[in-house]
């Protein structure tokens, strides 16, 4: 080890590193997952991975549809017929939420179109409020639910710009919440990591008798909720990432008890409830649940996964994987701000653990080719365009020294640009 890396902390971080490691409560975890071989896989906010009990779960499914055919819908280990209801009893306690507030169903843009279509009145100067860096298919699915209520977007739409650091400020959106009549806004910045405020957001919202919703694709599984205490009106989500239900898993969706009356805006059969659904009367009678929201037959070998992801997570508890991601994140963070060679990078997440979810940021003019070559040398980031690489060490299979490591490598790079700074971003970067 070189005297100049001793200086900025390196040896100190890696001895840091190995006592947290040593000390970690949940490293037994690591064992359940199958991670790519010799890389540090930091892209679980995109796609958890694997895990031996979702494969399990998806295994157990097919069994029973290999063995029992239809009988799966209503006997077997899992029936298939109240799944959706089961899951999302238990993501519902991820989220602060009474059993029945949660379905798991959908994904995170079909869930948004239907609470939209439920719960937005279509009347004139109706308003909703949104965060202009949301993730785009949020925004795409405001705008064309807007457009298919007859209302343009170019009015009907407002959007909260993040200040000049890329902060969305609760400030800003609470006064673009005035004369609105929804309100839509990430838990978790997807580019920046930035944790809203929830609680003061809706206490705002609701102060002013504006409908507050969230999207919590990255934070369901990494940061706990109270949505029920905070009294949220709706949230939706997906399950590939934190929650490692796999590519294209079934999403989720929450709605507060106090809109269980609401009239579906997308009406299919298994919104009924259940123990009228096969009697096939012709007029729907939605469920008394969030459960009204679903659609038509739930996608079951993309649903099945699920089961035994949540398994791990509930045995290792959110408060937990937590308290592990901010320790984490935070030992990266200061990382990055002790070591000059990081000066070239700006660090985009919030500092202060309560506003930062489980992912970092940081920005770099030639971020597509510096994620690549991450990739190459096997740290899997992402990165979004135009200029951000996101780096999320997920608590029940990364360890300290995972992130040590990571740094390290992502120090390396920068010191030498000339191998990745022309490279050009992949279809899926
Ligand atoms: C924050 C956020 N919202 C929405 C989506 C879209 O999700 P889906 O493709 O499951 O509808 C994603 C996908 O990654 C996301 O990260």
């Amino acid at each position: 080890m070189t005297e100049d890396r001793d200086q900025n902390g390196s040896r100190a971080f890696h001895a840091e590193a190995l006592e947290l490691d040593a000390h970690d409560p949940l490293a037994q975890f690591r064992g359940r997952f199958f991670l790519p071989p010799n890389t540090i896989y930091l892209d679980g906010n995109s796609l958890g991975p694997l895990c031996v009990d979702a494969e399990a779960a998806l295994q157990a499914a097919v069994a029973t549809w290999k063995l029992g055919g239809i009988e799966g819908w209503t006997n077997g280990p899992s029936p298939w017929f109240t799944m959706a209801e089961r899951l999302g009893a238990r993501v519902a306690a991820l989220l602060g939420a009474e059993s029945d507030a949660v379905v798991v169903t959908g994904s995170t843009t079909t869930n948004l179109h239907q609470l939209l279509a439920t719960l937005l009145r279509p009347e004139p100067g109706t308003t909703v409020v949104t965060d202009a860096s949301a993730f785009p298919s949020d925004l795409y699915a405001i705008k064309s639910s807007l457009a298919l209520r007859g209302l343009d977007a170019s009015k009907a739409l407002r959007l909260v710009n993040p200040d000049r650091h890329g902060i969305l400020q609760e400030g800003a959106i609470i006064e673009a919440m005035h004369g609105a009549q929804m309100v839509i806004l990430p838990a978790v910045v997807y580019t920046t990591g930035q944790l809203l405020d929830m609680a003061r957001l809706t206490t705002a919202a609701h102060e002013i008798g504006v409908i507050i919703g969230f999207d919590c694709a990255h934070s369901v599984g990494s940061v706990p909720h109270e949505l029920d205490q905070w009294g949220v009106d709706f949230a939706f989500w997906c399950s590939y990432k934190y929650l490692n239900g796999g590519p294209g898993a079934a999403g989720g969706l929450y709605l507060n008890r106090r809109h269980w009356q609401a009239v579906p805006g997308l009406a299919g059969w298994f919104g009924a409830a259940k123990e009228i659904q096969m009697k096939m009367t012709t007029t729907l009678v939605p469920a008394d649940s969030a459960g009204r929201l679903q659609i038509g037959t739930p996608n079951i070998l993309s649903m099945a996964p699920i089961d035994g992801s949540l398994t791990v997570i509930e045995e290792a508890g959110l408060p937990a994987l937590r308290l592990k991601s901010l320790t984490q994140t935070d030992f990266m963070l200061r990382m990055l701000h002790a070591d000059p060679a990081f000066n070239c990078v700006s660090v985009v997440s919030p500092l202060e653990g309560e506003r930062r979810g489980g992912h970092i940021t940081i920005q770099h003019p030639g971020a597509a080719g510096l994620s690549q070559a991450l990739r190459t040398n096997g740290v899997i980031p992402d990165y979004r365009p135009p200029d951000m690489v996101r780096l999320a060490p997920a608590p029940l299979y990364i360890s300290f020294q995972d992130c040590f490591q990571a740094v390290q490598q992502l120090k390396l790079l920068l010191q030498d640009p000339s191998g990745w700074q022309d490279l050009q971003p992949g279809l899926v970067p």
